[in-house]
């Protein structure tokens, strides 16, 4: 059996989405994290319905994490984070953001999605998208995008996965004995469009706001011009900049 870090990982050929595959691996197991990574990915999924088209070289992965429900806004900052660090670790140079709730940019481009979703019993399936290789054609995306290898960091999709486990682990390690707020800051010392006027595209409306970074759940913090409003999910963009209106 192979396991990264305290995972057991599976790699496949091929599979519709990683995602629904630990989703049904969950109902299978118990008291045991695991990962299931794939070469190609051809029904991948992304947030709020969309497609996260499947390039060749790129790294589709889900982690089974049994974690308790109401922590998931932290894990999904902690994810994000330790996504960060790892690019930031492959190439310090690099300009890296965090972007609301767990994408990351490198240059204002989305090089990195994250799908958290409920599996069975305490498991959360965190389905991770990394454009290691390729970047998707921009044309019809809601953002720019890029890849690992449009920055000049050279590295294997699993090469990636484990140097991200790594600091993935050693986060939640953190989190676990000193709490949340350390690594609150951290997300929010590089997080896309802090202070700025932001809209965020909500499932059924649009709030406009300056973004006032994330709450101790993880929870986005908008200020309109009627009060601070709580926001948990949502697509944000960056509004009056011209450069950066796709993303
Ligand atoms: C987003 O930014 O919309 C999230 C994209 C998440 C894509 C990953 S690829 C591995 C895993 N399996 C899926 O079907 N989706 C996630």
């Amino acid at each position: 059996m192979n396991k990264i870090e305290n995972y057991i990982w599976e790699d496949f050929d091929e599979l519709g989405s990683t995602n629904d595959a630990a989703k049904e691996k969950s109902a299978t197991v118990s008291g045991q994290n695991f990962i299931i990574t794939t070469r190609k990915q051809t029904n991948g999924r992304g947030r709020r319905g969309r497609t996260w088209i499947g390039l060749e070289g790129n790294l589709f992965a889900s982690l089974g994490l049994e974690f308790e429900l109401r922590y998931l806004g932290q894990l999904s900052i902690v994810i994000s984070l330790s996504l960060f660090e790892t690019i930031k670790k492959l190439n310090p140079n690099v300009l890296v953001q965090t972007k609301w709730p767990n994408d990351i940019l490198i240059n204002h481009a989305k090089a990195i999605g994250v799908l958290i979703e409920k599996g069975e019993g305490d498991y959360l399936i965190i389905g991770i998208g990394v454009n290691v290789c390729n970047a998707p054609e921009t044309k019809n995306l809601l953002y720019l995008s890029t890849s690992l290898k449009d920055t000049n960091i050279q590295i294997d999709r699993i090469e990636f996965l484990k140097l991200f486990m790594n600091i993935f682990n050693q986060n939640i390690h953190l989190l676990q004995t000193n709490g949340f707020e350390n690594l609150r800051e951290k997300w929010q010392a590089n997080v896309y469009g802090l202070n700025k006027k932001i809209v965020v595209n909500m499932e059924n409306e649009k709030l406009e706001g300056i973004f006032k970074g994330i709450d101790e759940n993880g929870t986005l913090l908008l200020q309109t011009t009627e009060a601070l409003k709580k926001v948990y999910a949502g697509d944000v963009f960056l509004i009056d900049e011209e450069k950066d209106a796709r993303i």
